[in-house]
This record gives structure tokens, sequence and C-alpha cells, in this order.
């Protein structure tokens, strides 16, 4: 089995996957050097993420909308400008939209949780209209939701198209663009895939599962994205966009089956309830239940493009949803995910607060330490490998359990895992952490997503010693006000001394 699916990998490199650096380079349309400065709103996204490069390597001057200021920016898009702006708050739009001609608006709130998003997205994007409109912005570019509009749409879709709704209404002519699922290395859809045929080998399949979709690959989505920028009469029309099949959900899970070359049963299920459905999902897999109940509230309704116009204006192949699949799983055998679903931020917003913000030093602190001979770039980089599928080198386990009870409880969990096994970068996660700093090859700070009463952060750090020696450590830091919190932080202490004691002997032993 394992043979077949590296042969059809390697099918796939035939297809000049490797070759192909930028996405738009066979675009039908021509670079509009006139449309000077354009904004991305969501560039810290996973669409966002993925379409600044695209524009910057196209010619465009970019300007990337953050919502707070993070030197690892400044770094990942060294030639676009940073705009820091949160979109509920519009006085802080007028200075990112000014002097802005075209703008994207690929803002979406849904890791705030289904209770929330739907009222903070039409907020958002009133706020950008309303800011856009102020700024004499001359259009706005929408990715939305792909849904029949004449039913009754899930929560989700719903709100997308509420946003839509926004922009239509308003004075700057908006291009709106609605896709179904997206494809790609990296995206929610596609992870929750990937892991169901791999981990289940008998699906229960409930009636909803024969509801017709039209997913669309990632790169077709960023061409489509830039071919609207780049054709003016598409300002102020709404086209859909999908890919070249239409399939039911069974009949990707089995697509996908049959590209990794596993056998799955597929049997009908008396059971359809799809909260059940979506906490199993969230459980067998990285995405998260806030998420997996997000996109699978919608799965009752026909998600498929109610026109083609799209395809005439802006000719180009459009890939299969089994192309798309290999394309998403050649990209994680290479390690070259570029974005992530879980790139954005977590539920509580307020989880971000830094370990330097923090009114005070933390409640408790605990540290283990150890000296060698090995040099801080090896250290470092054994350092920068730990989580996902590594495991985290000594007592997995013991993490897995910690993670395992974590989903249950609907929080993130252990299985997130990373968007590369060889690289970090600030704001990735690592399973139920996320990168709050990297210092060159001395620190890295992880910051706790998981649910606990209190903020946590773990950080690893390489110093010189005397001697030409390095002192490798490990120090846990927690903040709590509450009597939970206290509780939690001693029950735990054990472990911490059984953990971090061997991780880092294992980091060091692991270190080349
Ligand atoms: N991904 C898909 O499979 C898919 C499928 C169909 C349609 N779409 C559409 O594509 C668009 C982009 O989706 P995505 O998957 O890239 O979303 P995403 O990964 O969740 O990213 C959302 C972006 O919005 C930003 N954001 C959220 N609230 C904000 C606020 N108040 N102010 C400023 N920025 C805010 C986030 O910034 P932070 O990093 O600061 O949180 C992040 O950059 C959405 O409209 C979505 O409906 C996506």
């Amino acid at each position: 089995m394992r043979v077949r699916y590296k042969l059809r990998l390697n099918e796939s490199y035939f297809m000049g996957i490797d070759a192909q650096e930028f996405l738009c380079a066979e675009l039908p349309t021509v670079f509009r050097p006139e449309l000077g400065t354009v904004l991305i709103a969501g560039a810290t996204g996973y669409i966002g993420g993925r379409l600044v490069p695209e524009l910057i390597g196209r010619g465009y001057r970019v300007r990337v909308m953050v919502r707070a200021e993070s030197p690892e920016y400044r770094e990942r898009w060294p030639e676009a400008e940073i705009a820091v702006a949160d979109a509920l708050e519009k006085d802080q739009l007028l200075d990112a939209l000014s002097g802005i001609d075209t703008a994207y608006y690929l803002i979406h709130s849904m890791l705030i949780g289904p209770k929330k998003f739907s009222d903070a997205d039409t907020r958002a994007a009133r706020n950008f209209r309303e800011a856009a409109e102020a700024c004499g912005v001359k259009r706005i570019i929408y990715l939305g939701g792909l849904g029949d509009t004449r039913t009754t749409l899930s929560t989700h879709l719903a709100s997308r198209s509420q946003v839509a709704k926004e922009f239509k209404n308003g004075g700057v002519p908006t291009t709106i663009l609605r896709a179904a699922i997206i494809i790609g290395s990296g995206s929610a859809s596609y992870e929750m895939i990937n892991h169901l045929v791999r981990k289940i080998p008998l699906f229960l399949v409930p009636a909803w599962a024969k509801t017709k979709c039209q997913p669309i690959g990632l790169r077709d989505v960023i061409k489509s994205l830039v071919g609207v920028l780049e054709l003016p009469e598409t300002a102020g029309r709404t086209f859909d966009i999908g890919g070249a099949d239409i399939l039911t959900y069974e009949q990707i899970l089995k697509t996908h089956a049959g590209i990794l070359g596993k056998k799955r049963l597929f049997m009908p299920s008396p059971v359809s309830n799809i909260s059940f459905y979506s906490y199993i999902t969230s459980l067998l897999t990285p995405v998260p239940a806030a998420i997996t109940w997000c996109l699978m509230e919608s799965v009752t309704h026909d998600v498929i493009c109610q026109e083609n116009e799209i395809t005439q204006l802006i000719p180009f192949r459009r890939i299969s949803c089994k192309e798309a699949l290999v394309f998403a799983l050649s990209r994680e055998e290479q390690d070259a995910v570029h974005t992530r679903w879980s790139d954005s931020y977590p539920p509580d917003y307020e989880l971000a607060i830094k370990l330097r913000e923090i009114d005070g030093p933390p409640t408790y602190t605990s540290s283990y330490s150890l000296v060698t001979d090995k040099t801080a770039q090896a250290l470092f980089q054994s350092i920068t490998r730990i989580g996902g599928q590594q495991g985290w080198f000594h007592s997995t386990f013991l993490w897995k359990i910690r993670g395992a009870i974590d989903r249950l409880l609907r929080g993130v969990g252990t299985t997130r895992g990373r968007r590369s096994s060889g690289t970090l970068r600030v704001n990735d996660v690592v399973d139920f952490w996320r990168v709050e700093e990297i210092v060159g090859q001395c620190q890295l700070l992880l910051r706790a997503e998981m649910k606990v009463p209190g903020y946590a952060w773990l950080e690893f750090r390489v110093d010189p010693v005397a001697g030409e020696k390095n002192r490798l450590s490990v120090n846990a830091y927690y903040k709590t006000k509450g009597f939970w919190g206290r509780a939690y932080w001693y029950i735990f202490l054990p472990f911490h001394h059984f953990i971090f004691d061997d991780l880092i002997k294992q980091i060091e032993r692991r270190s080349k």
C-alpha cells in the first residue's frame, strides 16, 4: 500500500508541482501597475498568507493588515508595508486603508466560536466598508462562501452571505467570489479529509454524505483572486468559483482513499446528527471542534456553482478534486506547507497575552537545565523539531493524554500538529502550544493554548557558558490568580519534573 501511495505522489511530481513556484505565472490577465498599493486584510490567515507572495511576485506593492505588531511579519514580508488594525475598531481601519485603490477582504472570525463569529464578522465588514468609503477606496475584493441563498443556510454560510450583502449595499464596488470547500495543503477541509481517511477503516455514512459539493483547489482560488484584480470589469459583480468536478462528500473521501491506496468500507448509518459527527471529527483530526462544527454545519446544503461566468472571463484549467488532494499531499510530503488553518489566533483572543505583557512576574516558574559541549546551532535545531509527528521526545504518551483531555473539553488538544516538521516561525502552532517568540538560536518561547486555569508558557533556551559549552534549559512559567489555577500547578508539578528533566536530555541527545 505504501508503495502505491508513493507511486501516485510521484505521478503528481510529473505534473510539475516542484517547478511551479508562483501559482499565477500562467494567468491570462496582466499586471496593472496603475493600482498602486493593494491592501490585504486577513493577510495572516490561510488564504491571505498565500495571496501576499503571489501579488508581490507579480510586481504589486502590497500593504498587509495585521491585528498585532510583530517582528515576524517584517521578516516574513520584507517587501510589504505593514498596517496594524483590528476590523472591529473602525478608527484603526482609516490609517490602514488610506491611499489604497483596491483592498482584499479575507477576514473571518470563525475561530471565536459558533455563537460569536456571525456578529463579529458583520461588524468587521461594516466597519471595513465604511472606512473604505471614507478613504475613497475604488474596489474591494471579498472571498466568501458558496451556498444557495434561496435555501436556509447554515450559520456559517449565512454569515458569509451577510458579509457579502454588507459590501454590496455599500458605496465601494465590490467583487465577490464565492467558494465551497478549499482543498490545499494546510486547509482545514483537507486536513479533516486526510486524517479521517487515514484513521478510519469503516465509514458509517450519514444521509447528508450524499450532498453535492464543488471543491476548489487552493491554487485556483489564488488565481481567481489575482485574476479579478487584473480585470476591472469584474468590479461590482459576484462570481461562483469551483473546481472541475462536483462530488458528494462520500465520493471525496473515496477519492482520497484511492490516492492513498487505502481500502475503506462505507456503510449507511442510521445516525445523521451533525453535532455528533463534527465532534467525532474534531477528536480524530487536528481541527478543533469550533471549526469542524462551522464547516460541517453546512453539509446538508449543496454547495455548487450556480453560474460559471468567471471561467470565460479568466480562462485557465480548473483542477479536479483529485488533483487538488494530490497537490496538498505532495506539499506535506515535501514539508513545504506555507500557511495553515491554525495560523489565525485561537478562540479567546485574550489568550494571546504575551509573557512580557503580563502584570508582574509569573506566579510560578520551574526550570530544568544541563550543560553540554554541543553547539548552540545543533541544540536549537533539535529544540525546533519538538511536537507534531516527532512527538515530545520523552513521555509523548503523557502529552497525548493531556491533549486528549483537552479535546474532550473542546479545547485545541495536541493533535493540531505543526505546519512544518523542520522549521518554526512566530505564530506557528506546535500541538497545543503556539510560538510566541524566537530569538536567534538561543530562545524559543511557546504559549499554551490548551484549556488551563491561567496562562502558561514553555521556554527553551541555549546560553553559552565558560569553556565553550552551552547551557540548555527549559522553563515553565505560569500566571494564575484563582484557587483552581494554583491547584492545577501543584497537581502537575511532579509530572513537570518527570517530563522536562528528560525532555532536555533527549533534545541534547538528538542534536547533531
Ligand atoms: N479556508 C477555506 O477553506 C475557505 C473556504 C471558502 C471560503 N473561504 C473564505 O476565505 C476568506 C478567508 O478565509 P481563511 O480560511 O483565510 O480565514 P482564516 O485563516 O481564519 O483567517 C482569517 C483572517 O482574518 C483575520 N481577522 C479575524 N478577525 C479580525 C479582525 N477583527 N480584524 C482584523 N483581522 C481579523 C485573522 O487575523 P489574526 O491572524 O489576527 O487572527 C486572519 O488573518 C473567508 O472569507 C472565508 O469565508 C475560506
